[in-house]
């Protein structure tokens, strides 16, 4: 097989739906590469899908050695036949069949699959099952999320776990939100009423901190901001007042800029859910990523948070009120190395963090949360800094979010009362260059 076909986007084999095909992208070479045992190309059936010469050719590879799985997706029944046709009773293309389309009308693409079936299988299972090396399997995996915020950019923590009430809704809860569950409101209601108080406070002047980080990184140049951690986006109807702590940060984002990049990424799929009306409305275009920040890694290397922002410009950060939630500090603090190495100089992080203070012990509620199977884990003011490894942290330091700046609307709160310490720091300028690299590294579950 010498003749190079080029792929068309929307008839994709082996690449899943709607990803971007360069166009220098050659199906034949695609596959080549990933192959495990790239030979099984020379023993590949070549398809023409229309009468003429000029008709578009698709490659079908047959099974072989791992390869127990294959599929193409053509556009339409006439050309699903064609493939039907030109593979039946071949050797190396069992079990043939065309699993249908992703719609009814009759030019709608269709998937026409031997070997085993694919459909229920993972990204990364299904590339094994299609015999593709380590490499070719992180390259389709990284291509298939470009621009499907649907799908996850690394694996999510067992649905199970949110089955009971879950931190995002809890959140929700103290902020007077309306995306909840009757868990999350029953946990609320069982803690004890001034720990209750105590949370609430805390998340409000969390949540009105972002007003002044996000004023402040625009005044100093910023236009794209990654929120690790978001939490559920309320949708605008439910925060008129611009004051409110349940004002969301695309509308906060777009008071300074029309034009940013905003990307909202949590490993939460209930606040994907929940959050997709207010983010898909929104004149921003905000994108966004499930993933789980704990494989920091994986996260940052996929196709798509590399897509959805410019790496090659700062970008502003927000760790607000997600780190307390993940226990051991090694995760923690390796999460961080990574998403501070892998951002260009000039990028920002911001981190709101729980910590006691004073008589305000929010580490008491960690024995509560853990009851729920929730990890709460409050850092002293010397584990928080640390998360900033060494970058010089802007005025006035680390302190609490609503002391942080003075516009605050509870800046005449007690300090203790925010129960969190807060700070920012950009990376410098003479930083070494960014840094993500692809393989599986020091990311701890
Ligand atoms: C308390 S909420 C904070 C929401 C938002 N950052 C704020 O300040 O308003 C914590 C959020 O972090 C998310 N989260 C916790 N652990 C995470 C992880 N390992 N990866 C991604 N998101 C995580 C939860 O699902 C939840 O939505």
């Amino acid at each position: 097989m010498t003749r190079l076909t080029p792929r068309v986007p929307g008839t994709d084999a082996e690449t899943g739906p709607g990803v971007p095909v360069p166009l220098e992208a050659h199906e034949d070479l695609v596959i080549r590469e990933r192959l495990a045992d790239p030979s099984l190309v020379d023993w590949a059936v070549e398809v023409a899908l229309g009468e003429d010469e000029s008709a578009e050719r698709r490659l079908a590879v047959p099974l072989g050695g791992d390869r127990v799985a294959g599929q193409i997706t053509v556009t339409g029944w006439s050309q699903a036949l064609r493939v039907l046709l030109a593979l039946d009773g071949r050797g190396g293309f069992p079990d043939l069949r065309d699993q249908g389309g992703r719609g009814d009308a009759i030019d709608d693409p269709r998937t026409i699959s031997w070997g085993l079936n694919t459909n229920l299988a993972e990204p990364d299972q299904r590339a094994r099952m299609w015999g593709y090396h380590d490499v070719g399997r992180r390259a389709y995996e990284a291509e298939l999320t470009l621009d499907d915020a649907r799908i996850p950019v690394t694996p999510l923590p067992d649905p199970d776990q949110f089955e009971r009430a879950r931190v995002a809704g809890i959140y929700d809860v103290l902020l007077d939100g309306m995306d909840n569950y009757l868990a999350d409101r029953r946990f609320v209601q069982s803690l004890p009423r001034a720990d209750a108080d105590a949370l609430t406070v805390a998340a409000i002047i969390s949540r009105l901190h972002m007003r002044g980080v996000i004023g402040r990184l625009a005044a100093h140049g910023i236009d794209q901001f990654l929120d690790l951690g978001c939490g559920v986006v309320p949708c605008p109807s439910t925060s008129p007042d611009q004051d409110e702590p349940y004002t969301s940060l695309q509308d906060i984002v777009s008071r300074h800029h029309s034009t940013a990049r905003l990307v909202y990424a949590d490993y939460d799929p209930y606040v994907f859910g929940a959050s997709r009306t207010a983010v898909e409305e929104h004149p921003l275009r905000p994108e966004w990523v499930q993933g789980d920040i704990r494989l920091m890694r994986q996260f940052l290397a996929s196709g798509r948070v590399r897509h959805v922002l410019d790496w090659r410009r700062p970008i502003g950060v927000l760790v607000h009120d997600v780190l307390p939630w993940i226990g051991p500090d090694e995760t923690v603090s390796a999460a961080m190395t990574v998403l501070r190495d892998a951002l260009p100089p000039g990028s920002a992080v911001s981190i709101v963090h729980a910590t006691d203070l004073g008589t305000n012990r929010m580490s008491r509620l960690s024995a509560p949360f853990r009851a729920e199977g929730i990890t709460f884990r409050p850092r002293d003011a010397a584990g928080i800094e640390a998360l900033f490894g060494g970058w010089c942290l802007e005025p006035p330091g680390l302190v609490p979010p609503h002391l942080w700046d003075p516009a605050h609307p509870h800046a005449n709160l007690a300090p203790n009362r925010a129960g969190a310490l807060a700070g920012l720091a950009y990376k410098p300028l003479t930083a070494a260059a960014p840094r993500v690299e692809e393989e599986k590294g020091t990311d701890h579950r």
